[in-house]
């Protein structure tokens, strides 16, 4: 049976390679440029002189892709539909390494950020040690002199160690803060998790964190390798996981999911004027029908599109965990109705979508 699946897929694949796409068919197979389905998942872009890159989880077949056997995968792109292969951007260690990157480990949502200053790319994931599953809890941090890599692991760790956030007082008060106590010496959980880089250049690390009950928003360093040491606790007690965050017309946008493991559920949303300040919740941004599954999927980026006016698109994954490698990636147009973002499903769309809007 598996056997057959494989065939189907690589018929696909084939079928489709070389011919140059211009529209997104969300949920359908998406050849790169070796008619290869793109792998990718639990992804973010980065957009740098003139070109994205969208990196994303090496899955392979099976239940084991929901390790990781290889680590992060490269593409980049001109035009968002034709994606060319730039390799394995970061490796996983051999077996037996010792490192905190080791093959088999759970390496999730990788997210790449240029740094202006230092003129580095900074990549951060969540971490799983192996053999630990979901216990780990870590965030880890690579980084490399070109948008492509090689990407050199540094370190993982649990951020904000013995620091208390700079809104304790209001969040305590909204929720339970048990676990927080309980991580205050070692160091706060980190799963989920997205990274924003704001007009002023301060990016801040988004993550799951209180084993999932109380979102995080943690600033870095200048140099984007470490934390400040300044984060706030949002959302308390709201079990949030998937979290992607941008900006549009002074506000910060949230787009995550709620916790069921593989399985799809409703998203949420919210926003904010101050990123580190309280959010207010805009309910569920998907409409339509299979809006209370996110269409089957869950969120992992929101990409502002380049030179083009009010523009952006959520990026979402349908998992499918008994075969990692054949998850699907769901694109669809984000609109903005009453200052809310609204995710409706398209069998098929392109980016003239924003011009009549
Ligand atoms: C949902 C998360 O969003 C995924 O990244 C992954 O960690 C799965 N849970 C694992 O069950």
């Amino acid at each position: 049976m598996k056997k057959i699946a494989v065939l189907i897929f690589s018929l696909a694949c084939f079928a489709a390679c070389g011919k140059e796409l211009k529209s997104f068919t969300p949920g359908e197979i998406w050849p790169d440029d070796n008619g290869v389905h793109i792998n990718a998942h639990g992804g973010g872009l980065l957009f740098h002189d003139g070109t994205y890159y969208w990196f994303g989880e090496h899955k392979v077949e099976g239940d084991a892709g929901n390790r990781a056997m290889v680590g992060v995968h490269c593409y980049s792109s001109k035009d968002l539909y034709n994606w060319k292969d730039e390799g394995v951007a970061l490796a996983v260690a051999p077996e037996g390494s010792g490192s905190d990157i080791e093959k088999s480990c759970i390496l999730e949502r990788p997210k790449v950020i240029y740094n202006e200053k230092t003129g580095k790319f900074v990549m951060w994931f969540h971490l799983e040690l192996v053999g630990e599953e979901y216990r780990s809890a870590r965030t880890g941090v690579a980084v490399a002199d070109s948008a492509t890599g090689p990407y050199k692991f540094v370190r993982s760790l649990r951020p904000n160690a013995g620091q208390r956030p700079i809104n304790w007082d209001e969040s305590k008060k909204k929720g339970s803060t048990d676990i927080f106590e309980r991580d205050f010496e070692g160091g706060q959980f980190s799963r989920d998790m997205a990274l924003f880089v704001d007009d002023d250049g301060k990016a801040y690390h988004i993550h799951s964190s209180e084993e999932n009950k109380t979102t995080h928003i943690s600033e870095l360093t200048d140099d984007y390798l470490d934390f400040s040491g300044k984060f706030a606790r949002v959302f308390p007690d709201r079990y949030m996981e998937a979290p992607a965050v941008f900006k549009r017309g002074g506000w910060y946008y949230f787009i995550g999911s709620g916790c069921t493991g593989w399985d799809p559920n409703a998203a949420r949303s919210a926003r904010t004027k101050d990123i580190m300040d309280e959010w207010e919740e805009l309910g569920n941004p998907c409409v339509g029908e299979g809006a209370d599954i996110t269409f089957g999927a869950q969120s992992t980026y929101a990409l502002k599109v380049e030179g083009m006016d009010d523009a952006y698109i959520l990026l979402a994954d349908r998992w499918r965990p008994k075969n990692a490698i054949d998850g699907r990636y769901v694109w669809l147009p984000i609109d903005f109705e009453d200052g809310k973002p609204v995710v409706r499903w398209h069998d098929e769309w392109d980016l003239s979508y924003f011009d009549k809007k």
